[in-house]
């Protein structure tokens, strides 16, 4: 894990009207296939991973009961949480599936919340 050590200029703003600063997280050859990397962007603890050449990164702790998604693994465009097997659309947060103890149905009642993502040159930068 690397902390967050350059920021970028480009402006846009988050989805509360707030300006973003990338942050970066990563080198490209750092986020392999499928393979969830624990990064941290200004203190914020998040999980990247790269799925068919594109990079997504998310808010680490599962939002069902905060379990470590960078512990889960991806299927497809989602991540998988070990403890419950919720499952996460990696581009936009939504829960695909709630999650599941034996034969008992857990609803997650808040998404994963998901974060831009651009790659400038060889850095993984992160939106927040
Ligand atoms: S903590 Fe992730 S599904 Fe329960």
């Amino acid at each position: 894990m690397r902390a967050s050590s350059r920021l970028s200029k480009q402006g846009r703003l988050s989805q509360e009207g707030l300006a973003l600063e990338y942050v970066m997280v990563a080198g490209t050859a750092e986020v392999r296939e499928g393979e969830l990397l624990p990064v941290e962007a200004k203190g914020i603890k998040l999980l990247l991973t790269k799925v068919d050449g594109s990079y997504y990164a998310t808010q680490r702790k599962c939002p069902h009961l905060g379990f470590n998604l960078c512990r889960g693994k991806v299927e497809d465009r989602a991540v998988v949480c070990p403890l419950h097997k919720a499952r996460f659309d990696l581009a936009t947060g939504a829960v695909e599936q709630d999650a599941r103890l034996l034969f008992i149905d857990m609803k997650v009642k808040r998404n994963l919340q998901t974060y831009p993502v651009q790659v400038n040159g060889y850095d993984v930068m992160v939106g927040v």
